[in-house]
């Protein structure tokens, strides 16, 4: 694989440029305004597999976004690498915070890009990231040096909860087939820090409202006299977490795994800033569960966080109301052996029980999955982490991480197979927030790492 250095530079114009097409597409899965661009996001991925050497490509249809598939099967003796990224962008609100428009990429030069990063919604999470592997496939099978057997499936549902993918996946078992599967759409810890997630949280993501009286009040007439539903909200979300940031659902921790002093010594070893960390978010301390570090409070602990919450008047100027409803959407993030559809139930149960005499509460459950944990030492970390070496120059930290891709536990479920999770991002580079970006430099280490992944893992499958 010696001249995919040079390939890169022969062809890395176009590489972007392919990407920044692709970026154009505001395939937003959440809003359904933008279902042409997202179908149509589908097609224009279909076409770079096709360029790209796969054999056969399909557009599967479901019951929403449809998925995208192709596969090059070069000797059925030879392993097979299941490649999964997804399409699918998340809104790109607010957009006023935004320096240039989501889906109009540009290119900047920012303090740790100096080569230059693509700023647009989708350049890290996931497109960026997932074309990676359809230029390192190009890469391979126009300078035959394909070693195994690939099949691609990109989705465009994931940032909405993947729920066709999983019942595509559960119908599929033959057509999916693997002896591993990778996926690049997490981060690592810095460019000249590789690492590989091992881990993801599970999450439950719950909606809930609570109802006061039968219509909005007047506050003077009504005022302390009957339950305000947005205080009482106020009141029910603040007990969810007490002094020490523990959550206070009873049964919440039950199932939670507790790691060792080993293991937890092993985290720390990992660089990090916490003054680089809070200069980056521009705040004077971190905030969180009593007991543990940052990088702890953000991988290997559970979370309850509010994503949202309105009610009553917020217009301009001041209206004296009492709001009939209060709302919120609240997302749990899960460690491994909590089950999201057990805790999803803890909540529900012990919400609906903290509500007091005067209002009713009503809890709903929008989307969840399972949490991830891989060993190190099977074949396809050590394949990822060889690769890493040769393109890094050093060997990669095993780090959990703290977002959710619950169809990973949903692969190993059906598919019985371990997910390799290679990702090229950063923290910074403000994935679901304005002026997304990805780096050029990581853009195309990626590109350039993943074929010897390719190598490693049909030679260590071959002993
Ligand atoms: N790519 C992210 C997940 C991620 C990012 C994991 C960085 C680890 C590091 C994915 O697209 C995502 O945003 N997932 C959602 C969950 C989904 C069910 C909406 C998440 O984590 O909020
Ligand atoms: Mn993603
Ligand atoms: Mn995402």
């Amino acid at each position: 694989m010696n001249n995919i250095q040079s390939y890169i530079e022969a062809h890395k114009d176009r590489f972007l440029k392919e990407l920044i097409e692709l970026l154009k597409i505001p395939s937003i899965s959440a809003d359904s305004a933008y279902k042409n661009d997202v179908l149509k996001t589908a097609e224009a991925i279909k076409t770079s597999l096709e360029e790209a050497g796969c054999d056969s490509v399909e557009i599967c249809k479901t019951d929403g976004y449809p998925i995208v598939y192709g596969e090059k099967i070069i000797d059925k003796n030879l392993p097979t690498v299941l490649v999964y990224g997804h399409y699918d962008v998340q809104p790109p609100d607010p957009i006023d915070l935004w320096n240039s428009a989501p889906f109009e990429p540009v290119i900047e030069k920012t303090d740790l890009h100096p080569e230059g990063a693509i700023f647009a919604r989708g350049a890290c999470d996931d497109k960026g990231q997932m074309y990676m592997h359809v230029k390192a496939m190009e890469f391979m099978t126009s300078t035959n040096q394909l070693p195994c057997n690939v099949k691609f499936m990109i989705e465009g549902e994931e940032e909405v909860g993947s729920k066709n993918l999983s019942t595509f996946v559960k119908n599929n078992h033959d057509k999916l087939k693997n002896d591993v599967i990778l996926i690049s759409d997490t981060g690592m810890i810095a460019k000249d820090v590789p690492s590989i997630t091992t881990g993801l949280r599970g999450l439950s993501y719950v909606e809930v409202e609570v109802t006061g009286p039968n219509r909005d009040l007047h506050s003077g007439l009504y005022g302390g006299a009957v339950a305000n539903p947005i205080n009482i909200l106020s009141k029910m979300i603040a007990s969810l977490h007490d002094d020490n940031n523990h959550i206070t659902i009873p049964g919440f921790y039950d199932s939670v795994e507790e790691l060792s002093k080993e293991e937890r010594e092993e985290m720390a070893k990992a660089p990090f800033s916490l003054e680089n960390y809070k200069k980056a978010l521009d705040i004077d301390a971190v905030y969180g569960e009593a007991g543990y570090t940052t990088n702890e409070r953000n991988s290997i602990r559970p979370t309850l966080d509010v994503n949202g919450i309105w009610g009553g008047y917020i217009g301009e100027g001041a209206k004296t109301v009492i709001a009939s409803k209060a709302y919120a959407k609240i997302s749990m993030r899960l460690v491994p052996h909590q089950d999201w559809e057990d805790i999803t139930q803890l909540f529900k149960t012990h919400f609906e029980s903290i509500a007091p005499k005067g209002v009713k509460v009503k809890v709903t459950p929008h989307h969840g999955g399972q949490g991830y944990v891989t060993p190190i030492d099977n074949i396809g970390y050590q394949a990822a982490s060889k690769a890493y070496q040769t393109t890094f120059g050093k060997t990669p930290i095993p780090q959990r991480g703290g977002g959710s891709i619950p169809i990973v536990a949903l692969f190993e479920q059906e598919l019985k197979s371990k997910t390799i999770l290679m990702g090229f991002g950063l923290d910074s580079d403000a994935i679901h927030s304005p002026n997304e970006h990805f780096g050029i430099w990581n853009y195309l280490k990626g590109i350039e790492t993943i074929p010897h992944f390719y190598k490693y893992f049909t030679e260590l499958t071959k002993q």
